[in-house]
């Protein structure tokens, strides 16, 4: 029997975070022994906001370096950059013939990112057709599971009704409706407490963080809110770090660290040396990793390269039969 296969994608806008880590990148590390699967650097979605071209293709290489740092293993998974496999591009296209100009207009990311660069008439129409290349991305592989975080699910919904309509058009069954994969902590909050952790607004840890950043960032994020005083008691099912808790520190000091939290008998304070404590025994070997990854460019072009290759040979072969299916010609030989 084939594995069902996954597929997912970071964008490369700069290092990865503790939300990208626990929401997403340490699931993918733990489905690697169940699944078929391949991980993609986003470079094409990276795009659709303005950004700096000469910093590009290093943020590429940080980012798989991040991927493999993490765990990722490529003898087990097929990592990649999404650029060097061009049937994304050319997949997006066709899968735009059956997608709803209505549906992309209610995308709330695209909503939330013009808001930020306050218009939405001057976004790029690459930023508004974004979700159709997601789609593109995994569809392309013909993947039957996306592991991400929750803030994915309203494009990981238009990519089950573009397969859908695809196949009620063209073929029946041809493409899977990819189902979204959620790790424990599909939504980890910003130091601020009041947004979703994110590189753009700079509320975040990042994976790489050496300990005493770490530690200062740490020391001063928001926890319940509610809790304004050590002596009142707290809600940790509320609070973002209890979250992060139970992502990383042993299953055992979980009750107590609650009860500590709800009897208000330790303050936030104590409650943060222990993540503090986690989160160092997690993120140590990840950063010694990296730090190798770093002095060894020849073997990550080397991995990337063999990751293109696997890609592609998949990938040609769907659009091979995609064109086929839509009367389109294609490249002649
Ligand atoms: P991106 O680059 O914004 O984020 C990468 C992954 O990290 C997750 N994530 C979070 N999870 C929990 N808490 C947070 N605060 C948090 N912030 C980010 C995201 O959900 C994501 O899983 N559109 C995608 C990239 C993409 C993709 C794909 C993903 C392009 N093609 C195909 C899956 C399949 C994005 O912008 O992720």
């Amino acid at each position: 029997m084939t594995r069902k296969r996954i597929l997912s994608g970071m964008q490369p806008t700069g290092e990865l975070h503790l939300g990208n880590y626990l929401g997403a990148l340490k699931n993918w590390v733990n489905l690697q022994a169940e699944y078929d699967c391949f991980f993609c650097i986003v470079d094409q979605h990276a795009i659709t906001v303005p950004y700096d071209q000469k910093a590009l293709p290093k943020l590429v290489d940080d980012m798989a370096i991040s991927y493999l740092a993490a765990g990722i293993d490529p003898s087990r998974a097929t990592v990649f950059v999404q650029s060097a496999v061009p049937e994304h591009t050319e997949l997006a296209w066709y899968l735009a013939t059956v997608t709803q100009y209505g549906e992309l207009g209610r995308m709330t990311q695209f909503k939330d990112k013009t808001e930020q660069a306050g218009s939405e008439s001057g976004a790029s129409a690459a930023l508004f057709t974004y979700p159709v290349l997601m789609a593109a991305d995994i569809l392309v592989y013909k993947a039957t599971h996306v592991p991400v975080g929750d803030d994915q699910t309203q494009h990981l919904e238009l990519a089950r009704n573009a397969a859908q309509r695809f196949n009620s058009r063209f073929k029946k069954g041809f493409f899977p409706e990819p189902a979204g994969l959620y790790s424990p902590t599909p939504r980890i909050m910003g130091l601020d407490g009041l947004k979703k952790m994110s590189k753009s607004i700079g509320n975040h840890i990042a994976m790489l963080e050496e300990p005493k950043p770490l530690w200062k960032k740490l020391s001063g994020a928001y926890t319940d809110p509610q809790r304004t005083t050590q002596d009142e008691p707290g809600r940790p099912e509320l609070c973002n770090l209890y979250r992060m808790h139970t992502a990383l520190t042993p299953a055992e000091r979980l009750p107590v660290i609650a009860e500590q939290c709800r009897s208000a008998s330790f303050g936030c304070g104590h409650c943060k040396r222990e993540l503090e404590t986690s989160l160092n025994a997690e993120l140590e070997p990840v950063r010694a990793r990296a730090k190798e990854l770093r002095a060894n460019p020849e073997r990550l072009r080397q991995i990337l390269g063999d990751g293109a290759a696997t890609a592609r040979a998949v990938a040609f072969e769907t659009l091979r039969e995609v064109r086929e299916l839509m009367g389109i010609r294609g490249p002649t030989r």
